[in-house]
Order: structure tokens, then C-alpha cells, then sequence
């Protein structure tokens, strides 16, 4: 337990407590699906890890599983899953190549009329608590590229100042991997405004296509 988890009443605790001894990604799936370092297992159907090749040369991390991805137990199946699919095959991003996870993961909702589940951003605290996954993940991966999907992946990776708007689409070179892309969430562009959404979804794409040219452009270090 962590010495903040027992002093103080603000902390909701961590993944950290669940984090198994030299951990491996399957070791981690498997004692992932078993975290309670936040409240957010209580009402969610599953944790829903990271998916892909241990040889993927991108990692992708949203914000949490959304409605669609809860139920079935992986990352990015839903409508923002499509979007994403989309977004790669246009920058000629193969996704099974690419490893992809979120930020948070458990699904945070709150019901709303005929039982519909609204997705609910998750706190501060509880990206927090969940942010040791997501580190092991990378650690154990190693992907050349990191792309955050909106700022709540940003800001897990980059720190609560880094602001999406001014930074996207440009590659930041980081201890963790070669570069982090930040670019917008596929989930705000299906809510866009009908008006705005083509730009958006062109933006997005824009910036996935700087990560294919990113991984073009810079020879692999990797054996
Ligand atoms: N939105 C996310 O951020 N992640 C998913 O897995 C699905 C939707
Ligand atoms: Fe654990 Fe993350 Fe789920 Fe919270 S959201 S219970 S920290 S896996």
C-alpha cells in the first residue's frame, strides 16, 4: 500500500498495489483484470487492458473504454474504435500492428433514460491511480511512437499543463519513446457539430499521418 493511500483521505489509491513482481504484459493483463486501485471496477463489467503485438512500433492510448468496449472486454471496438481504424488505414498504419490501450481502464458512466450508459470523464485521481498500467505498458513494449488520443491520454503521459491544442500533431521527443504525437480524441469528433465534424476528422487524420511519416523519417533503433 502506498504511503499516500494510508495518510491521506484525498487519494483513492493505486494500481500501483496490483502491479505483480517482474511483470511480463501477460502477467499484467491477467493481474490487471483483477485492480481495485480506484472505485471505478465497482460498476464496470471488466477491466479492459491494452491489446496488439509485443512488436508494435505504435502505441495508441485513449481515455478509458467506452460502452461497447466494457461490454466486450477490448479497446477501441465502438464507433470511436471505427473512426481510429479509419484514421490509421488513410495514414497507412497497418492496426495490427499497432498496440492499443487507454489511459483508464475501467469505463466510467453514469446511467441515464432506458438505461443508457452516458460515458463520464474520468477524475484527476482516478487516471492517477490507474497510471502505473499504462507506464508498464510502455516500459515493457517500447514503442517507437506514443499517440495520445485527447487530453486526458496527454496529460497521463505529458503532465496536467500540456495542452492538446497547441502541441498536436507534433512530435515530442520523450524518455519513454522516441516521440509522443498528442492529437484529439476520435470520441470528440463524433460529437462534433455536423458543421465542424469533416474538419475535425481531416485534422485527425493529418495527425495520424504525421506518425506514419515520423516512423518513415526516423530509422529504428530497435535490434
Ligand atoms: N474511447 C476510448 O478512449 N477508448 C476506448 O477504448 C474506446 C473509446
Ligand atoms: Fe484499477 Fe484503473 Fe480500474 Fe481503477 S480504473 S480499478 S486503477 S484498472
Amino acid at each position: 500500500m502506498s504511503p499516500q493511500r494510508a495518510s491521506s483521505p484525498l487519494s483513492t489509491g493505486s494500481a500501483a498495489d496490483f502491479i505483480p513482481p517482474n511483470p511480463t504484459l501477460p502477467k499484467l493483463r491477467e493481474a490487471a483484470a483483477g485492480c481495485r486501485g480506484c472505485d471505478l471496477w465497482v460498476n464496470a463489467t471488466q477491466t479492459v487492458f491494452g491489446e496488439g503485438p509485443r512488436a508494435a512500433e505504435v502505441m495508441l492510448v485513449g481515455e478509458q473504454p467506452g460502452d461497447q468496449e466494457d461490454r466486450q472486454g477490448h479497446p477501441f471496438v465502438g464507433p470511436a474504435g471505427r473512426l481510429l481504424d479509419a484514421g490509421l488505414e488513410h495514414a497507412g498504419i497497418d492496426r495490427s500492428r499497432v498496440y492499443v490501450t487507454n489511459a483508464v481502464k475501467h469505463f466510467k458512466f453514469v446511467v441515464i433514460e432506458r438505461g443508457r450508459r452516458l460515458h463520464k470523464k474520468p477524475s484527476a485521481g482516478e487516471v492517477r491511480a490507474c497510471n502505473p498500467w499504462l507506464q508498464e505498458e510502455i516500459r515493457l513494449l517500447k514503442p517507437r511512437v506514443v499517440v495520445a488520443l485527447g487530453a486526458t491520454a496527454a496529460q497521463a503521459l505529458l503532465g496536467k499543463q500540456f495542452r492538446v491544442t497547441q502541441h498536436r500533431g507534433k512530435p515530442i521527443p520523450t524518455d519513454i519513446a522516441d516521440a509522443i504525437v498528442a492529437t484529439v480524441h476520435p470520441s470528440a469528433i463524433l460529437r462534433a457539430p455536423d458543421e465542424a465534424r469533416e474538419e475535425a476528422r481531416q485534422e485527425f487524420f493529418a495527425d495520424l499521418a504525421v506518425v506514419a511519416k515520423y516512423l518513415k523519417s526516423h530509422p529504428t533503433n530497435r535490434p
